[in-house]
């Protein structure tokens, strides 16, 4: 990428707003490089060039980490939106940056009989759960041992169940194994056995379960030691659970840097909130997996956001609509709706502005001690974000960024995605069976 030496206006804008910082409004005299654009102008500088205002260190560990986690997603987002384009059990819920390093949430389980632990992602934009089996190539030291499990066996191709699992293979006659090949966050890919044994979650026992013996990872994308599936379709723990728990579950996300397993993930009915707000869950035919919802509009501070109706509307069809997912970090929101909430931030909060990794509204914090809160309205039910939600405060001298990014240009996607930083602190029930999803504050850090 070339640097930008001076006030240039030819340079292509996308490709100019992913590397360099947005300036808006810079006409102070000690302007380093002495460039005056008019107060409408934008002039792209890059955040660690000697133009820039902020002066700043290279950022480090922290912040690194959580853009890093957030860039990471562009590959799940692509995943993501590439799919459509075409009794209680308490378990305990880590930040899976604690664990494992990884921009997940993760719980503890065990596998087979004796149990084998395991820390495996919660996904609620997947059905089949996985895990690394003993010889797996191209995976972490931690893997299942089917030989070490007496309640082990193997699942044939003949079977229902493996019609079911995305990706399956079998030969045109004669018995064989129900294999798989999936690919994984955008960027990597797995091959598996369909596989039963019994999986415990806390006290909880589904004996048979049905998941991905896998045999060999390529990439660096899959989680090391596997992957609950919590989505709606046939192949999940809430539906291969059947009535244990009544096609109900809630989670607790603790914030990244929180204590260790302190977030909470409640299978089945008993011990849900009872008085939570709720908005319908949207059923997508084409994508059974996801959990859509009615996105209605968005607010910063006391303004509700100008956004046309169009942009936020459930359409199948068009793979057009809102998911709420555990599995992405930071919310994306679909280009026009990201602009029309970027252009009332830049109204509501003073600048400059700089881009850091996906973030292109990072500002002063000391300048803006009370910049305005990100209100997201469902049908039913409005979620209003505390400020850990909205912000993302980096170690990079004082700047804090608005937390929410566009969806990449480069994927042809309508979907908008309510992420995992948003939905912390929080406890949001899945409630299946009746097709609505529950959203009420609780404090799990
Ligand atoms: C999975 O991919 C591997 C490597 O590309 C291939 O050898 C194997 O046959 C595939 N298996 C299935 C079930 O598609
Ligand atoms: C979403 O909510 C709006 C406002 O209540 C309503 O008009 C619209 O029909 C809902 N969309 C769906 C798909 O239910």
């Amino acid at each position: 990428m070339p640097k930008l030496k001076s006030c240039t206006k030819t340079m292509d804008f996308t490709a100019a707003l992913f590397f360099f910082a947005l300036l808006i409004s810079s006409s102070k005299a000690s302007d380093p490089c002495g460039c005056r654009p008019d107060n409408s102008d934008l002039s792209m500088i890059q955040i660690y060039d000697k133009c820039s205002p902020f002066n700043l260190p290279k950022p480090e560990s922290r912040v690194n980490k959580i853009i890093n986690m957030a860039s990471k997603d562009s590959a799940r987002v692509n995943y993501l939106s590439k799919l459509v384009a075409q009794k209680t059990t308490q378990v305990p819920v880590a930040s899976g940056q604690q664990v494992l390093s990884i921009g997940n949430y993760v719980v503890k389980v065990k596998l087979g009989t004796p149990g084998q632990t395991m820390f495996m992602v919660l996904d609620t934009s997947n059905d089949v759960a996985w895990v690394p089996c003993s010889g797996c190539i191209g995976c972490s030291a931690t893997t299942f041992s089917p030989d070490a499990s007496s309640s082990y066996g193997s699942l044939d191709c003949s079977l229902p169940q493996c019609t079911q699992v995305r990706g399956h293979s079998c030969p045109a006659s004669g018995a064989a194994a129900c294999s798989f090949n999936q690919s994984y966050g955008g960027d990597s890919s797995f091959s598996a056995n369909l596989v039963q044994d019994s999986i415990t979650l806390a006290n909880g026992v589904i004996p048979k379960f049905a998941f991905g013996c896998i045999n060999t990872i390529s990439g660096n994308s899959v989680p090391p030691q596997g992957l609950l599936g919590l989505g709606r379709g046939p192949m999940s723990l809430l539906s291969q659970s059947g009535t244990l728990y009544s096609g109900v579950f809630s989670y607790c996300l603790p914030s990244f840097k929180s204590y260790y397993f302190s977030g909470s993930l409640k299978l089945g009915p008993v011990g849900q909130p009872k008085n939570i707000k709720t908005t319908p869950l949207l059923k997508n035919p084409y994508q059974p997996s996801l959990y859509y919802v009615n996105l209605t509009g968005v607010s910063l501070g006391r303004v509700r956001v100008p956004i046309a109706l169009v942009y936020l509307e459930f359409n199948p069809d068009r793979g057009a609509g809102t998911i709420i997912d555990s599995g992405t970090v930071v919310t994306r929101f679909v280009e026009p709706v990201y602009e029309a909430i970027r252009n009332e931030f830049v109204k509501q909060v003073k600048g400059p502005f700089a881009t850091i990794g996906v973030f292109e509204t990072c500002f002063d914090a000391l300048e803006n001690a009370e910049p305005p809160l990100i209100t997201l309205h469902f049908e039913g039910l409005s979620m209003k974000l505390p400020m850990e939600n909205s912000y993302l405060h980096t170690s990079v001298g004082s700047l804090a960024c608005l937390a929410i990014a566009p969806v990449p240009t480069n994927v042809n996607a309508a979907m908008n995605i309510i992420a995992n930083l948003q939905q912390q602190n929080h406890r949001i029930m899945f409630d299946v069976a009746n097709s609505r999803l529950g959203i009420a504050r609780e404090a799990c850090n």
